[in-house]
């Protein structure tokens, strides 16, 4: 690491190990909160276990280790920015608002995120939230005076030219990643450790990724994010103990939406978005299953999570049914495509009043995966989408990144 001076360097060290404080302290935090949690009505029942109705498990611990990840960059900021306060130095005013403007969105999200759990929100607000949270960040991205300029890939330059400046458009497109950050991984749940799980394979892919684009160019930006994900990732895998199968608490929309932000908030602010959004390639490819159900084209019930057989305690996918004839041709179409790739399962059957019902398996990659090579354990189940993540969120995004890319871009 050549780029980064000596006092990155004891930045880096002292962000390890304030992170590595807070880590432990989420990891005793929780078992002394969640008894207060279930008294305030937040808890939920684990809904693929055998005893499923007689425990009541504390939902919403993602918000402690939020709170402890926000108390840590706090103490950050004395750290990051004394370097400045140095009368020789130049104060940078605006990476300081950045960081201030990062925080903001990232505290919103918790808050907004904190409150749907308690008040369990209808869908569309739920999208919407991340919107609201976003603007402190696109209000300073815009005070700043920041490019909203893109560069296009080699292939499509003869025809549409070096460079596009987005405008407005480059907003649009900043808080879209932010919705569909929080939300992707909050509809990518419903299997013990896979909601916190997933955001630390992404936020350790986030760090690796940083740590090589270190002695790159953007060496300052990228120190940014590490800043922000090293205490992420130590605040939350006490979170990944605790909520791994047999779950012993739940981590909420709270943590979902913490997640989801913390990282659209760095690829803004980083200007690594596209790749931050290729280490969400089975978020991605979870949300395109999803939009028929989303945007109901096809029922969605409230929970997709699989269903558990009790008789051997392994899981099937999750099945949903309706009337054939109400269903639209939009809606015929998607679960065709969706059956003949093999996403999905489904049958026609006659009820007891004649009609011509359809059962389907719902759209998720998770009942995906057990139409593949179920009936599983929940946690055999857990551990192949983490390895999925793996796989196809981290490794694939690297192979891109660093090989396939040279294919459209020059460096
Ligand atoms: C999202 C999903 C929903 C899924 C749910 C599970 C969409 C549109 N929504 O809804 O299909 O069922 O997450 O989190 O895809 N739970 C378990 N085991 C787990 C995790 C959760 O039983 O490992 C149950 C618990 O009862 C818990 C509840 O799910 O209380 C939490 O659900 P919540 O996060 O409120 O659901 P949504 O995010 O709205
Ligand atoms: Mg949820």
């Amino acid at each position: 690491i050549s780029v980064i001076d000596h006092f990155d360097r004891f930045t880096i060290v002292f962000d390890i190990s304030i992170s590595i404080i807070g880590g432990l302290i989420v990891h005793q935090l929780i078992p002394m909160l969640k008894e207060k949690f279930i008294k305030a009505q937040l808890w939920g029942y684990d809904l693929n276990k055998r005893n499923s109705r007689e425990v009541k498990v504390a939902e919403s611990q993602g918000v402690i280790a939020a709170g402890i990840f926000l108390v840590l960059m706090f103490i950050m900021i004395a750290v990051v920015f004394a370097e400045h306060l140095h009368p020789e130095g130049v104060f940078p005013n605006h990476k300081f608002v950045e960081y201030l403007a990062a925080l903001l969105s990232i505290c919103c999200m918790v808050l907004l995120g904190f409150a749907d759990d308690v008040l369990d929100l209808r869908w569309s607000v739920k999208l919407l939230l991340p919107l609201f949270a976003s603007l402190p960040l696109l209000l300073v991205y815009f005070a700043n005076y920041h490019s909203t300029t893109i560069i296009l890939p080699k292939p499509v330059r003869p025809y549409l030219g070096q460079q596009w400046n987005l405008g407005i458009l480059y907003y649009v497109y900043m808080s879209m990643v932010a919705v569909f950050c929080t939300n992707a991984i909050n509809i990518l749940a419903g299997v013990n450790g896979l909601e916190v799980g997933q955001s630390i394979v992404i936020a350790c892919s986030i760090l690796v990724f940083n740590l090589i684009e270190l002695q790159g160019a953007n060496s300052e930006e990228h120190l940014f994010s590490l800043y922000f994900m090293i205490p992420f990732i130590a605040c939350t895998i006490p979170v990944l103990i605790r909520n791994w199968c047999p779950a012993e608490i739940f981590v909420g929309d709270t943590l979902c939406y913490f997640a989801g932000m913390t990282f659209a908030v760095v690829g803004i602010i980083g200007h690594f978005s596209k790749t931050m959004l290729l280490f969400f390639i089975p978020q991605i490819i979870n949300f395109l299953l999803s939009v028929p159900q989303l945007f109901k084209f096809i029922p969605c019930p409230r929970h997709r999570l699989p269903r558990l057989d009790p008789d051997v305690n392994k899981l099937n996918p999750s099945i949903v049914e309706f009337k054939k004839k109400d269903l639209k041709l939009l809606g015929w179409l998607m679960l065709r495509f969706f059956s003949i790739t093999k996403f999905i399962r489904y049958r026609e059957f006659t009820n007891n009043d004649n009609e011509i019902m359809i059962s389907t398996t719902n759209f998720t990659i998770i009942n995906t995966v057990l139409c593949w090579c179920g009936p599983l354990h929940e946690e055999t189940l857990s551990r192949i989408l983490m390895l999925i993540q793996i796989v196809f969120g981290s490794l694939l995004t690297f192979f891109i990144r660093y090989y396939l890319v040279t294919f459209f871009y020059d460096s």
